[in-house]
């Protein structure tokens, strides 16, 4: 059990390096989405909503499922490594949800004290000091989406993931942003209509647009230099295609573009915060949404 403990400390703090860069940051684990419920009612119930949160009572019963597991050399989903860095919330070593509100918000484990303690006037900032990633943090944000929804995670194995993908795991290079956002997933409760699951402006969908392509960039040009499955390959390569298209025409994307890292992607993401790109990339914005 401690090795185990230890182990996964290790992966989680990898993990974290990996995608946001901090190293040396002390290491993740999960408490749950209910510990996020009592305060958070309404962004909760819109979780329950979504596939993220349904496909843990289904998703293991799949026949495809059970071919990819099989594929990998595991049995189980809610045991195996692999499907679980992507399909599910561990919890004390033990997959209990869905993907939730730590899979996009960072592990709560060592933030959730800080997050909790009115007294403390920093307790967001102090918060994302622990990983703890606020909605301001739209590259760090769509860069999380990326590493599921493009088969891309830092931590799996560019063998694995060919595997996978041979085995009729799906590489979805279409994944966009807003589209995937904007749906049954968006909680948008902000002061001071706090009732009200805001629905962004096309100026804000703009920016989560052109943010989406740089972290599809960075995470498809990392994944490609894993494996030379030509299937895996020719899919991360038409996500590396398709950003390129779109940012070439934004001048603030000149640096991710020539050097598509996660620093790169962040600078960009702050950059471009708070302007209106409606005027080149309005025609590409998606008009319904998952
Ligand atoms: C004790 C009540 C409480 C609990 C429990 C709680 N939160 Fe919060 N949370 C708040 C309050 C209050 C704010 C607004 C603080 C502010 O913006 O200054 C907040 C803000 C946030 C924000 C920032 C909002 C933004 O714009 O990005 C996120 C993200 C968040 N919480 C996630 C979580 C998650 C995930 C959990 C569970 C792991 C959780 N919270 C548990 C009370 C709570
Ligand atoms: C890198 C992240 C990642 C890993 C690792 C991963 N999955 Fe998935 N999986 C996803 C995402 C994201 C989807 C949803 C695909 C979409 O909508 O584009 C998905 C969908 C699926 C589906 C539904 C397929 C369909 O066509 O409806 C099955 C079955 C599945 N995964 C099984 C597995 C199994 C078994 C493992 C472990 C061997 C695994 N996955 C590992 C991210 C991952
Ligand atoms: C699929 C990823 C994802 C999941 C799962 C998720 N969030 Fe979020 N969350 C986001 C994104 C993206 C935003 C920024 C939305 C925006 O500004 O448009 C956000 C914003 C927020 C905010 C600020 C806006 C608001 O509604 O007040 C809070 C608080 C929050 N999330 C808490 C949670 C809690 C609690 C859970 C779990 C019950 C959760 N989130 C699950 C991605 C996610
Ligand atoms: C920890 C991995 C993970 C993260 C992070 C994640 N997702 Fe997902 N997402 C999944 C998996 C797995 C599925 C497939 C669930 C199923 O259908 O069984 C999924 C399904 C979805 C669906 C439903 C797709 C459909 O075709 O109906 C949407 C929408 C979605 N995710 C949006 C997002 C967005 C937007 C983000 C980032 C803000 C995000 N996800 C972050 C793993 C993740």
């Amino acid at each position: 059990m401690m090795i185990q403990r230890i182990f996964r400390a290790a992966f989680a703090a990898a993990l974290l390096t990996a995608v946001f860069g901090t190293a040396g940051a002390a290491a993740a684990d999960n408490v749950g989405p209910d510990a996020c419920k009592k305060c958070h009612t309404a962004e909760h119930g819109v979780w329950e909503g979504t596939p993220h949160f349904s496909s843990f009572k289904e998703i293991h019963r799949d026949k495809k499922a059970k071919d990819i597991v099989k594929a990998v050399g595991d049995r189980r989903m809610k045991k195996s490594d692999t499907c679980v860095m992507c399909h599910y919330t561990v919890i004390d070593g033990k997959a209990e949800a869905g993907p939730s509100c730590e899979s996009c918000h960072g592990a709560a484990k060592e933030w959730i004290d800080i997050h909790n303690d009115k007294k403390n006037p920093n307790s967001i900032q102090d918060g994302i000091a622990k990983g703890m990633i606020h909605s301001s943090m739209i590259y760090d944000i769509a860069s999380n989406c990326m590493s599921c929804h493009g088969l891309a995670n830092p931590n799996l194995p560019g063998d694995t993931a060919a595997t996978m993908l041979e085995n009729g795991h799906p590489l979805n290079p279409g994944f966009e942003l807003v589209e995937y956002s904007q749906g049954v997933v968006r909680h948008r409760f902000y002061p001071p209509d706090v009732k009200n699951n805001q629905e962004m402006t096309d100026a804000q969908k703009s920016v989560y647009f052109l943010v989406g392509q740089a972290a599809a960039l960075v995470s498809a040009t990392d994944a490609i230099s894993k494996t030379d499955n030509a299937k895996y390959v020719e899919a991360q390569n038409k996500r590396i295609a398709k950003a390129k298209e779109v940012l070439s025409a934004i001048p603030e994307a000149a640096d991710v573009l020539a050097n598509p890292t996660d620093e790169a992607g962040r600078a960009f993401g702050e950059a471009i915060k708070g302007k209106d790109f409606t005027g080149q990339v309005g025609s590409m914005l998606p008009t319904k949404y998952k």
